[in-house]
């Protein structure tokens, strides 16, 4: 037994500051007279019932919440939503509203931002999936690495060899093995049926998209991302019936290289041979080897012809980071932008003269140059491909931030993300997962539909005419315009024939029916950049592909990008021939559409050129292609990019701008858009009154 001298510190401490604080000042008086164990006692009841007051409270505002989420919220989310915190759940509660109401793009243009951040958050936190290890997150020295390496290891500074090449391509959705189904239906049949274009199908994209936007996402596609092959090869064979569709009746590719991660969640990956950083590799190549191939180790330059295109080695294979599978059009960029890589060199070596020799000018150059790309990228070419008030304020805001250019122009990177910007950030920001390019940004940047039947060359040695258009002069099979051929005929062409040309002609529309019949019968490169023996049927071959690095079909990938999924073929698409296709080769299994099948059917948001669901995977990487990279945020400055290729890089808004710089004739007499990327006769855009954050979409 305990004596009461020692009970009687405790009866003061129960007695006196618990009671105090925790019990209603009207029975503390009954308290005072209790006994040390009916005090005890007591504190233990009121204990006992307020934890089962609040037990009950929260069973019950799960319940009331849970009912909330049933009655709302599609059933294919209730186990993505329970994964989420209270924040998250609000969030997905508000853009899953405005999804069953279709609306989000006649939002506006601040209410519609405000749909678009709460999305990009939700995908930053669930779409987000590493492939393979993830290493322990070491700090190198950034002081020594402050510019682009060969093969982009050391961009990220807290994980030296995240994006480098060879690593893994990430994920966005999880994979969904289709080992079973892999033939299921034929990638021919769909590739005859669905794809393929006729001779009489063909559809542009009128006045947005011209050609020169075409090559610059394969000119970019080009930078980012390339699967690596296996040796085994694979054939596929159309069945008897459709032999008559196909242009090929079988070939022969090669497998995509499969490789285990030793991890149990994504047990294995496919390994991207070009560096998936935003670092002109496209350019410069992925790798040392290529490096050297292209650089001329004078004042930083790197090579260029003397007729202002790509050099040849002596096998006729064009000199350039990387020529693999490519055309006279991206070839035409390559030149434009090593001209401008070099006019960077003779500028920084003006203002810094000797003290800056060749490797120091090339690596200042490079990161001037690559971010000069990456900003045509996100406040043109975007802009261009979605043309919508919204998805102009919001690339705007991705590179300048809500508070605009002049702001930061004045005063710097102020604020977060949102405010400022992601360029400039303080620090780079991977979202807890090691930096790749993924599976699902790859199958949604096949856009082969793109690309128009022939090239019209246009004679520029002829005046313009009042919208600035030159006649067209001669219409070239693409098939002369690619590869090797290609090269030979754009050395005759020439620069200025050649990008007026893809100015004046529209891109073909993103659509079924549209995939050009010459890449059904395409000599594709070796990893060399020479000729393989076997055509390929590339639309046949992208099917194929998705399926068999296990990307989700349409639904699926729909579903795992939170987006509404589809039940009949009426909710993709609403053309009666299209309908009619899809039954033909999927029956009413809308489970089974294909991605890239779906993509092109889906029907398209007023102004952009893509699919909502493509949209949603860049939305997310084209914001990650810039906030995880370190040369964009905590070293985009004066320090290391110098004051004068900051200033490069602040100066230059525009395509335009960089075709101005070195051909100021072409922008004269040939362009009368106002950006380059649309057809150039097309007029000027009006100038709108109204400030962009205020404008409502019609
Ligand atoms: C003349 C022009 C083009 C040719 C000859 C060409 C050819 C090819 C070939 C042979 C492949 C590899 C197929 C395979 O084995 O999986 C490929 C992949 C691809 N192409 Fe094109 N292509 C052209 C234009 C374009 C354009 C305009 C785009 C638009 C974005 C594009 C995007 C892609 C993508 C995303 C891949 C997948 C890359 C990967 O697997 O990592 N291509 N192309």
């Amino acid at each position: 037994m305990l004596s009461p001298q020692l009970l009687k510190p405790v009866k003061a401490v129960l007695g006196g500051e618990l009671i105090q604080r925790f019990i209603h000042k009207d029975i503390h008086e009954v308290v005072q007279r209790m006994s040390v164990m009916d005090t005890f006692r007591f504190l233990i009841a009121i204990f006992v019932y307020t934890f089962l007051l609040y037990q009950l409270l929260k069973v019950l505002i799960k319940t009331v919440f849970k009912g909330v989420v049933k009655l709302f919220v599609h059933k294919d989310f209730h186990q993505v939503v329970r994964r989420m915190t209270a924040m998250d759940t609000f969030r997905f509660l508000i853009i899953h509203f405005v999804d069953k109401l279709g609306v989000w793009h006649r939002l506006p243009v601040l209410l519609g931002l405000l749909y678009l951040a709460a999305r990009r958050h939700l995908h930053q936190r669930y779409n987000l999936f590493n492939v393979g290890k993830t290493p322990p997150g070491v700090r190198s020295n950034p002081e020594k690495l402050p510019y682009r390496t060969a093969d982009g290891s050391y961009t990220d500074p807290f994980d030296d060899g995240a994006g480098a090449q060879g690593t893994l391509f990430g994920r966005n959705v999880y994979p969904v093995d289709q080992s079973k189904t892999l033939l299921k239906p034929d990638p021919m049949v769909v590739a005859t049926k669905l794809l393929a274009r006729t001779s009489t199908s063909y559809i542009d994209n009128k006045k947005q998209f011209n050609l020169i936007a075409a090559a610059w996402i394969q000119f970019m596609v080009h930078d980012w991302m390339d699967h690596m092959e296996d040796t085994q090869q694979i054939e596929l064979t159309a069945p008897s019936k459709f032999n008559e569709g196909c242009p090929l009746k079988s070939f022969k590719f090669f497998k995509t290289k499969e490789v285990s991660t030793d991890v149990s969640e994504i047990k294995t990956g496919s390994i991207n041979i070009r560096t998936p950083w935003w670092d002109g590799s496209v350019l410069y190549g992925s790798n040392e080897q290529m490096l050297k191939r292209v650089r001329t180790y004078t004042d930083g330059k790197l090579k260029i012809a003397d007729d202002g295109l790509l050099p040849h080695d002596e096998d006729g294979i064009a000199i350039s980071g990387d020529v693999r599978n490519s055309w006279a059009g991206v070839s035409t960029l390559q030149a434009l932008f090593i001209k401008e890589h070099n006019a960077v060199c003779d500028a920084l070596k003006k203002e810094y003269g000797d003290d800056m020799g060749d490797e120091e000018l090339y690596r200042r150059a490079r990161l001037v140059t690559s971010a000069v790309i990456a900003k045509i990228h996100t406040i043109d070419w975007t802009v261009e491909l979605l043309k919508t008030d919204t998805l102009l304020a919001g690339m705007r805001g991705n590179w300048y931030g809500l508070l605009g250019k002049k702001f930061k122009d004045t005063f710097g990177h102020v604020g977060g993300s949102i405010l400022g910007g992601l360029v400039g950030l303080k620090k780079p920001n991977n979202h807890g997962v090691p930096y790749s390019l993924t599976e699902e940004f790859t199958s949604v940047y096949r856009m082969h539909q793109l690309l128009p039947n022939s090239f019209h060359l246009r004679d520029v040695s002829v005046d313009p005419d009042e919208n600035k258009c030159p006649p067209i002069i001669e219409k070239v099979a693409m098939s002369n315009m690619i590869g090797h051929k290609g090269e030979e005929t754009s050395q005759i062409m020439g620069f200025t024939a050649l990008l007026v040309s893809m100015g004046h002609q529209s891109s073909g529309a993103l659509k079924l029916f549209n995939y050009p019949l010459w890449l059904r019968d395409l000599i594709a490169h070796d990893m060399d950049n020479k000729d393989r023996p076997d055509h390929v049927d590339l639309a046949a071959l992208e099917v194929y592909r998705d399926r068999e690095r296990k990307v989700a079909r349409y639904n699926d990938f729909r579903r795992g990008l939170m987006l509404i999924p589809i039940s009949k073929w009426e909710d993709l698409t609403d053309q009666p021939t299209e309908i009619q296709a899809l039954r033909d080769v999927y029956g009413d299994d809308v489970e089974e559409l294909d991605i890239l099948v779906g993509l092109m059917a889906e029907k398209k948001i007023k102004g952009f050129a893509i699919s909502e669901t493509a949209f949603i995977i860049f939305l997310l990487m084209a914001s990650r292609r810039l906030e995880a990279d370190s040369f964009f945020t905590c070293y985009f400055n004066e320090e290391v990019y110098t004051k004068k290729g900051l200033e490069w890089v602040n100066t230059t808004e525009s395509l335009k701008d960089v075709i101005k710089r070195h051909h100021p004739k072409i922008v004269e007499k040939w362009m009368n858009s106002s950006s380059a990327f649309s057809v150039w006769d097309a007029p000027p855009e009006k100038p709108n009154n109204v400030p962009l954050y205020l404008r409502i979409p019609h």
